[in-house]
C-alpha cells in the first residue's frame, strides 16, 4: 500500500507555491484521491495547476471542520471537481466566531450557503459517525476528548440566538488510513487533540502503532506542559513521521523539530511525499 500526500494550501510554501493561512491536502492511496478541505481562498486550486493535477480526477472532498480557513476555497474547488461528495459533520454550518484577548469578535466559519455549493456540484454526506472512503481509509466521526490535558481553544465560539458560546469544535474531523505499516493520520486543526485525534484512530481500527501524522495540531498557544506530554504520548504510540502544518505555530514546531529531528518535517504548501 502506498500512500501519496501533496499539500495544496499551507500557511507557509515552498518555492513558486502561494501560501495563506489555511489548509488543503490531497491524498492518494487505493486508487482513490481524497481532498482534505480547500485552504482559504484560491491557493489550493492554483498550487494544483502548478503542480499538474487535475482536480477533477478527485473523488472525495472530506471537510476537517467549518472554518473559513478550511473551506474558503471550496467554490474554486468545486468549480474544478464538478459533482461530488463532500463529507464533513453537520455543525460545519454552525456560525462559528473567534474572539482573541479583548478584540472584537470575527466571523471565522464558512463563507458561503449550502445552496451555493450543491449548485456548484456539492452533495453533502453530513453526519456524526466515521464514514469509509475505502476498505482501510476512513474518518474519525466526532473525535472524544479523553486525554487529560488536551483542551479545545477558549476563543472560539458559535453564535446561538445572539449569544456567543463555547465552539466545543463537535465537527472536528481526520483522515485515518489503516495501513501495513501503521496508521496514516490526516489532521485538519486538530481542535480536538492531536492526541486525541490518534487515540480514537487507534480505537476505531484496533491499530496500535502510529506511523504517521501530518496537518494542523492546533498547538500555537498551548502550554509548555501540553506540548511535552504530546511528544511523550507520540513517542509511546512509536510515530515514525510527523509532519506539521498550519495552527502548531513556531514554538511549538520548534520543539517537536529539536525532539523529534528527521522524523520531523514542516508540511508547507507545495510539499510532496510517498509514504511509507
Ligand atoms: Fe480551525
Ligand atoms: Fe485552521
Amino acid at each position: 500500500m502506498e500512500i501519496q500526500i501533496t499539500t495544496l494550501s499551507e500557511n507557509t510554501a515552498n518555492y513558486g507555491f502561494l501560501a495563506e493561512w489555511g489548509l488543503s491536502i490531497l491524498i492518494e492511496v487505493d486508487e482513490t484521491k481524497i481532498l482534505i478541505d480547500t485552504g482559504l481562498s484560491f491557493s489550493a486550486v492554483h498550487n494544483a495547476q502548478l503542480l499538474g493535477i487535475d482536480l477533477s480526477t478527485i473523488d472525495r472532498i472530506m471537510l476537517s471542520h467549518g472554518h473559513a480557513d478550511h473551506t474558503g476555497g471550496l467554490r474554486e474547488v468545486l468549480r474544478r471537481t464538478g459533482e461530488i461528495v463532500v463529507i464533513a459533520h453537520p455543525d460545519i454550518w454552525a456560525f462559528k466566531y473567534a474572539r482573541r484577548d479583548q478584540e472584537e469578535e470575527q466571523y471565522v466559519g464558512i463563507r458561503f450557503c449550502r445552496e451555493e455549493m450543491e449548485s456548484l456540484g456539492a452533495r453533502f454526506d453530513l453526519g456524526r459517525q466515521p464514514v469509509h472512503i475505502t476498505d482501510r481509509v476512513m474518518t474519525t466521526g466526532e473525535i472524544p476528548m479523553t486525554s487529560r490535558y488536551e483542551e479545545i481553544d477558549k476563543d472560539l465560539f458559535v453564535k446561538a440566538g445572539g449569544m456567543l458560546q463555547p465552539d466545543k469544535l463537535d465537527d472536528d474531523l481526520a483522515l485515518v488510513i489503516d495501513t501495513d505499516f501503521g496508521l496514516v493520520v490526516v489532521l485538519g486543526c486538530a481542535h480536538r487533540g492531536i492526541v486525541n485525534t490518534l487515540r480514537h484512530a487507534q480505537n476505531l481500527t484496533g491499530q496500535e502503532l502510529v506511523y504517521a501524522a501530518i496537518g494542523g495540531t492546533h498547538l500555537f498557544r498551548a502550554s509548555d506542559e501540553r506540548v511535552e506530554q504530546t511528544i511523550a504520548d507520540l513517542r509511546e504510540m512509536g510515530i515514525q513521521r510527523l509532519g506539521v502544518s498550519h495552527c502548531t505555530g513556531f514554538r511549538a514546531s520548534a520543539r517537536l523539530a529539536q525532539e523529534f529531528e528527521d522524523i520531523f518535517f514542516l508540511n508547507n504548501a507545495g510539499t510532496r511525499l510517498t509514504l511509507p
